[in-house]
């Protein structure tokens, strides 16, 4: 008796891309790609495994990431390492080690998956994907205000704007923040009572966290605390104001949250969050801010710095709401032949043909051979524009039926010389209707 061999499935909160969603996925990476070339921006890449080390000096011992959601195994040679759970970390140590500080302002974004072992929810996944933006190099705060500009631009290309927030807030400077820090431990020590066991044992080591907290029994109690803003000195206020005037300036409208403090340790001054109200519970797409004391915080020279970390899935969440307008390559043709060697060899030659003078042109030959009517039932379902057909007649006259798929123009036979000044008046109509990074859109 045959034992039925169970399937493995996928780990809880990761996900597989189908077919179906790439290409979504594909038109945002292009617009997103766009953008940052635009804003003269350069892409970095660096690798999903780092020192668990470098995660905890950055982000903070004392924080949800570090306390309970770093994926984290020691590998063979004893050593502990982490798949990355954000990027800052990992492109402020590439940017050191690679010495890329010294080599004045750098304006630079990477994209791909994070690890965070969360309760797995709609928009928060353990396997997720960013867009991150770092910007080196840059004390003033007009490279704040860049960065507001390039998630603005993104949501108007992306047509979401209308469904996002900007909140803004700033944490001031280290001794302002230790001010803060000591009216805060004494606000919250007086109302214990009403503190759940995460925000008590962090009211000593990490009372800012309290301000975090998603618990909605605290909300009362975090919403009559000390404001972090009162504590700031005349520089760090001025730096808040000058981004708040740009922003005016430029029309980007946003709220102050004072009580935004972000759940990684290593930001200073400005600090932000783009939300949404479509999301649910997880209503954060894009999120940052400054933080300037990073790289020397990890053996670096002094390198002021700033940048957002966007989330892809929520992106697209959003842009489902929004029922933004999405391109999808699509085939334009299918090539049908005689199941015959002879008819095989000569549709193989005209389709190489075809794809060597039209290098984005999508073209699909007929595979596992078939009678006309299966492949003319492929060709259908392929979506593709139009069919060739190649049968026994065409072969022997060098000629080529086109029939089209989509619309109720006729059927006509053309030689196969003509071939190719056929295909690019078809190809010149479509490219003529969008063509963007080489595809051919709907
Ligand atoms: P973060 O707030 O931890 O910041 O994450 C940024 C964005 O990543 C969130 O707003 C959200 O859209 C997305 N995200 C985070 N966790 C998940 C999850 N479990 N599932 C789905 N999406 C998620 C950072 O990561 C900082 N490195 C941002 C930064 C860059 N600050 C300065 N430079």
């Amino acid at each position: 008796m045959s034992v039925k061999i169970q399937p493995i499935r996928a780990i809880r909160g990761m996900n597989d891309l189908l077919p179906a969603q790439i290409h979504e996925w594909q038109y945002c990476e292009t617009m997103i790609s766009e953008v940052l070339a635009q804003f003269a921006y350069t892409e970095i890449r660096f690798p999903l495994l780092d020192k668990t080390e470098l995660f905890k000096r950055s982000i903070g011992e004392v924080t949800d990431i570090i306390e309970k959601e770093m994926y984290t195994f020691t590998d063979r040679n004893g050593e502990s390492l982490s798949l990355r759970p954000e990027g800052t970390a990992s492109c402020v140590r590439a940017g050191i080690e690679h010495s890329l500080f010294y080599q004045g302002q750098q304006r630079l974004w990477y994209m791909g998956p994070m690890f965070r072992h969360e309760r797995p929810q709609k928009g928060r996944y353990r396997q997720f994907h960013q867009l991150g933006v770092e910007a080196f190099g840059i004390p003033s705060v007009d490279i704040d205000l860049e960065c507001l500009l390039i998630n603005q631009t993104l949501f108007e290309r992306l047509k979401i704007r209308n469904l996002l927030n900007l909140e803004i807030n700033s944490l001031g400077i280290p001794e302002e923040r230790a001010r803060y820090r000591e009216k805060l431990i004494h606000y919250f020590s007086q109302h214990k009572e009403k503190l759940d066991a995460d925000s008590l044992r962090r009211l000593h080591t990490n009372p800012l966290r309290i301000l975090d907290s998603k618990n909605p029994e605290l909300v009362a109690v975090i919403a009559n605390a000390p404001i972090l803003l009162d504590e700031l000195g005349a520089e760090s206020l001025a730096h808040h104001r000058e981004l708040l005037h740009y922003l005016d300036a430029v029309k980007i409208s946003y709220t102050v949250n004072p009580r935004l403090v972000r759940g990684l340790d290593y930001y200073r001054h400005t600090v932000f969050e783009w939300t949404t109200t479509c999301l649910g519970a997880q209503n954060t797409v894009s999120a940052g801010g400054r933080y300037d004391s990073l790289v020397e915080q990890l053996g670096g020279q002094p390198t002021p710095a700033v940048g957002f970390a966007l989330g892809i899935e929520r992106l697209l969440e959003v842009m489902q709401t929004a029922q933004t307008p999405i391109f999808k390559p699509s085939l334009l043709v299918y090539f049908i032949c005689e199941d015959t060697q002879e008819a095989y060899t000569q549709a193989l030659h005209l389709t190489q043909v075809c794809r060597q003078t039209y290098p984005t042109l999508p073209i699909q030959l007929n595979c596992g051979g078939g009678k006309f009517k299966a492949q003319f039932k492929r060709a259908d379902k392929s979506g593709a524009m139009c069919a060739f057909i190649l049968g026994t007649e065409e072969l022997a006259a060098k000629t080529l039926t086109i029939k089209f798929l989509r619309d109720a123009r006729p059927q006509q036979t053309i030689e196969q010389n003509k071939l190719i000044n056929f295909l690019g008046a078809v190809y010149n109509a479509r490219a003529g209707l969008g063509e963007s990074n080489g595809h051919l859109h709907n």
